[in-house]
């Protein structure tokens, strides 16, 4: 039987399949989109990380870097820990969200890879990370309290955990789940002290998710 981590692989490489020489091409952040990124090497494509682990990565690959290229990004790769059936995503179990959504916005086309582990009927199924200013933080978590959601500070008050950012990430829970995650997505926006959330709603245009039965395009790759 397929290890979860084969299947992040088959996911990976059928996403392989969209990349033409010369692209500019958004690289995701995480276990998965790696698989992606060492795909690439030999490849002529420009590339922007979402993150420092990323870049890292694709360098390794022989990738050329850029921060804001000139040009539209083509196409964005980039994993995800839940997905709905209408391809809303709850992002950043990995801390890179901040990016990695900059970069689903500035792509023309957004494409998530992941195993079958990643489905959901209902986005809150986990957490839904929440990247905050350090300014004053614990006053922008009560705000967040105030929206349903208990909160954890990633990484614990003696050694929080930094972003690529220089920022903090809250883990929010939400009893139940999400109702209505577009609502909610605006809720978080307004809070003043939240830089971005892991909330990624009508972003991905399709989903290849990889099961031990074969891999499946869900939404539509074009
Ligand atoms: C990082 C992310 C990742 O895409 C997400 O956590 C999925 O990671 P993995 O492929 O390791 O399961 O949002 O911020």
């Amino acid at each position: 039987m397929a290890d979860q981590n084969d299947l992040k692989q088959a996911a990976a490489r059928r996403a392989l399949d969209l990349v033409a020489p010369g692209m500019v091409l958004g690289l995701g952040t995480g276990t998965t989109i790696r698989f992606f990124i060492e795909g690439l090497a030999g490849l002529r494509v420009t590339a922007v990380p979402t993150s420092e682990a990323s870049a890292d990565v694709a360098r390794a690959a022989g990738i050329d870097l850029v921060e804001d290229p000139r040009r539209p990004v083509d196409l964005a790769v980039d994993g995800a820990d839940e997905i709905d059936p209408e391809l809303r995503l709850v992002k950043g179990h990995g801390g890179a969200l901040f990016r990695e959504k900059m970069v689903a916005l500035a792509a023309r086309r957004f494409v998530v890879v992941a195993d079958d582990s990643k489905l959901v009927d209902r986005l809150g199924r986990t957490y839904v990370p929440v990247e905050v200013a350090p300014f004053l933080w614990r006053q922008t978590a009560e705000r967040l309290g105030r929206l349903g959601a208990s909160w954890t500070l990633r990484g614990g008050d003696a050694s929080p955990y930094r972003t690529d950012n220089g920022n903090l990430i809250l883990d929010l829970t939400f009893p139940g789940g999400l109702d209505d995650p577009e609502r909610m997505a605006a809720d978080l926006k307004a809070v003043s002290g939240v830089l971005e959330h892991g909330l990624f709603l009508g972003l991905a245009r399709g989903a290849i998710v990889a099961a031990a039965t074969g891999v499946r395009v869900l939404g539509t790759l074009d």
